[in-house]
């Protein structure tokens, strides 16, 4: 009796990312191999700093990565979206914060933002919200191109973590 093997399963596991809320744009192959996702606990610990690649997201482009367990976005936005930015006076912001305040000199096109809302920390959806920035859909909350809170219930803007430029491509967070 002739036996055939049992053709082969094909079977493809994607990657979990961490909630279905965080949409990954562009570069995630880019992003994912520095982080190993599926043990944020064990890996906490190595990755109190990661140095991350700016070089493949292109203008208009945003990336979320992971650092120390949490989500983080990486921006790189338009003259025309930081020109907005930089054109809000400070008494109209709830959280009052320059632009200069919440970017890097020289590296004004770079936003790095923890991606949790500072309502009830729901993570954001980009390049949405009455302001151009970000939207949280939990209970309504609408950041601007600097991701500061412009309208809705959450107190304070998306918090900026510690980060520096090794090179103009490559960026220490942490
Ligand atoms: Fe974002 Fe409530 S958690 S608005």
């Amino acid at each position: 009796m002739s036996h055939q093997a049992a053709p082969q399963q094909t079977r493809r596991d994607f990657l979990y990312v961490a909630t279905g809320a965080v949409a990954v744009v562009g570069v995630a192959g880019a992003v994912w191999p520095l982080i190993d996702q599926m043990n944020p606990d064990a890996s906490v610990l190595a990755l109190a700093s990661i140095e991350f690649d700016l070089s493949g997201i292109e203008e208009g482009q945003s990336v979320t990565i992971k650092w120390r367990g949490l989500p983080v976005f990486v921006r790189r936005r338009t003259p025309k979206e930081i020109e907005e930015a930089k054109a809000v006076p400070l008494n109209e912001l709830k959280d009052p914060e320059t632009d200069e305040q919440r970017t890097k000199p020289g590296h004004e096109q770079w936003l790095i933002m923890i991606a949790i809302c500072t309502h009830l920390g729901c993570v954001p959806v980009g390049e949405s919200g009455d302001f151009d920035g970000w939207f949280c859909p939990c209970h309504g909350s609408h950041y601007d191109t600097a991701g500061r809170i412009r309208k809705g219930p959450a107190p304070k803007n998306l918090v900026v973590p510690g980060y520096e430029f090794i090179s103009d491509t490559l960026v220490q967070i942490g």
